[in-house]
């Protein structure tokens, strides 16, 4: 039968203690002015590319070996981590919600049949990001959505929705708006009364994760749900474009707005009897949005007014808390991960972040669990975030404060695993500024030094890798590599991931002096690392994961 019990490695000793480092938004890419890495100092992450060949290597991040529906869909830290952590390739949200819709069976399930219960007396509403950028949602799945639920008894549908600019092009937001725009009078042609009934940008209405700040979620209910804002306008193209031509705006920080009918009145808010989905099928900026719809008990702002509506998410997002308890889709079942694995098989361990951050090293980690498998053996610290800034404010963030706590853990000789999640590449490099992401670049580099050198004091060993590329590229390019330029002769900023491979780095006093990485393995990605980090602690990976990084060369 089943055990949790993982075999010894049969060359590996167990007691080293081994620090994980993941490294945001890091990939490997060629060295040009827009790579930001290149650009930096970081003659850390330099000597452990230009070390021996046999502890450094590439491995891929994004499309199918993370279990995204194609290769052309760029890495993200959901995926990522839940790849580094499980050791396993899972179809993630994006796949399973294509699939749901294409053979129909999004609309036979029990979540689909709850809120289609309010489409006789009620308004069908959704909300979410509208984006073709394939990380938290898409496009093309709520256009179908939209079909779908018009075609199933959906009268009256109102959209709410978030620009992006940071998983695609600033500026898109506008073209967006235009598709659907004109499946909504498509719509309406067929007599279904639906419009956009809210807006604004994703960073600045709705989608904070991780508690950040509470008031981003709050200006997105006063918009959807209560049909306030200070902004008002008739349509929401023309929202969009007036509020993008204000100085300094973009699609990520646009204000909340609300369209009125001719007499001034919101033509959305959400009323009893209506029904809601949050259309996101990724978990992190999706979780406070839910607990404000979803909780009686909700004190983190106050909803003024809460309607009773029936509520369902696109897929749940936090299976520990049931949450969303209705879905319209069933999420990845990503269990028995190497966290828990490990924590069964006696390895103690310290996992931190800074806030915006932290969920990535612990709930995405753990296959989007939340809380600890075992507290008598873990130990997970947030470092708080600034919040109210954009990161290239204050680019190192917090990453010499996760570094220093990362260092203590291994000192104190309580943990086994050491894991932390270093922000500075994706987060900044999200911002579009060039000269920040260097600077941030250079924090993480200097994070990981204080690491190494924790790891050095203690005889441990450390693996050091990265979720998906950001930092590494930040301008669009053409297929043949050359950066695009936008209509005044600039280069068009790529605030988003790419699609590069990232590194995976090991070493250290404590590890075996014949381990080093093979080359059989065809093409290995972030799901490899999970079976190596068990060896390097010892023990054997599950037959079912991945196949590890390294050999043991015996000597
Ligand atoms: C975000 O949520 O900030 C971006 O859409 C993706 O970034 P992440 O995958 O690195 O969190
Ligand atoms: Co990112």
């Amino acid at each position: 039968g089943f055990s949790w019990t993982l075999p010894d490695h049969p060359k590996l000793p167990k007691g080293k203690p081994v620090a994980v480092v993941v490294l945001d938004g890091w990939g490997e890419a060629n060295a040009d002015q827009y790579n930001c890495i290149h650009v930096a100092q970081t003659p850390v992450m330099d000597s452990l590319k230009n070390g021996a060949p046999e502890k450094w290597r590439l491995v891929k991040a994004h499309g199918t070996a993370v279990g995204l529906p194609s290769d052309d869909d760029m890495g993200n830290s959901e995926v990522g981590h839940n790849a580094l952590g499980a050791g396993r390739i899972f179809a993630q949200g994006a796949k399973l919600v294509d699939r749901a819709l294409a053979s129909g069976k999004i609309y036979e399930g029990d979540g689909f049949n709850y809120i289609k219960e309010s489409f006789e007396n009620g308004t069908l509403h959704l909300i979410g990001l509208l984006s073709d950028g394939g990380v938290h949602s898409r496009l093309d799945q709520l256009q179908l959505l939209l079909k779908g639920a018009s075609e199933r008894g959906a009268k009256r549908i109102r959209v709410h929705i978030l620009t992006d600019g940071r998983d695609v092009l600033d500026g898109s937001s506008v073209g967006f708006v235009e598709t659907l725009e004109n499946d909504l009078s498509q719509l309406r042609e067929k007599g279904i009364d639906a419009q956009i009934a809210s807006g604004g940008g994703r960073m600045y209405v709705t989608m904070d994760r991780y508690e950040n700040d509470w008031d981003v979620v709050k200006r997105g209910w006063d918009a959807q749900v209560l049909g306030e804002a200070p902004h008002k306008f008739k349509s929401a193209l023309e929202a969009v474009k007036t509020l993008r031509g204000e100085p300094n705006a973009n699609d990520q920080y646009l204000p909340p707005f609300v369209i009125v009918d001719d007499s001034g009145k919101a033509v959305g808010p959400v009323l009893d009897g209506d029904a809601v989905v949050t259309i996101n099928f990724r978990a992190d900026r999706m979780v406070m949005l839910a607990k404000a719809l979803e909780y009686a008990d909700f004190d983190k702002f106050d909803r003024v007014r809460v309607p009773k509506i029936r509520y369902a998410g696109m897929l749940q997002y936090d299976g520990e808390l049931k949450l969303p308890s209705r879905y319209l889709v069933s999420p990845p079942e990503i269990e028995r991960t190497s966290g828990e694995y490990l924590v069964k098989n006696g390895i103690r361990t310290f996992a931190c972040s800074e806030t915006v951050k932290f969920g990535h090293v612990t709930f995405f980690w753990n296959g989007n669990r939340s809380g600890y498998f075992d507290e008598t053996k873990e130990e997970y610290v947030e470092i708080p975030s600034d919040s109210g800034i954009t990161f290239n404010v204050a680019p190192k963030m917090k990453a010499l404060e996760i570094a220093e706590k990362a260092r203590d853990a291994l000192l104190s000789g309580k943990f086994d695993q050491v894991r932390v999640n270093l922000p500075n590449g994706d987060m900044v490099g999200h911002t579009g500024d060039i000269e920040a992401t260097v600077v941030a670049c250079k924090a993480a580099d200097e994070a990981v030094k204080i690491i190494l050198d924790a790891v050095e004091q203690v005889g441990g060993i450390y693996l050091v890798t990265a979720d998906h590329g950001n930092a590494e590229d930040m301008v669009k390019r053409n297929k043949a590599g050359k950066p695009l330029l936008d209509k005044s002769g600039g280069i068009q900023i790529l605030t988003s991931h790419t699609l590069q491979p990232v590194p995976v780095a090991i070493g250290g006093p404590g590890l075996h002096p014949g381990v080093k990485f093979r080359n059989d393995i065809q093409t290995p990605g972030l799901a490899n690392v999970a079976a190596t980090v068990m060896n390097l602690h010892g023990f054997e990976a599950p037959a079912d994961y991945e196949t590890t990084l390294i050999e043991v060369a015996d000597n």
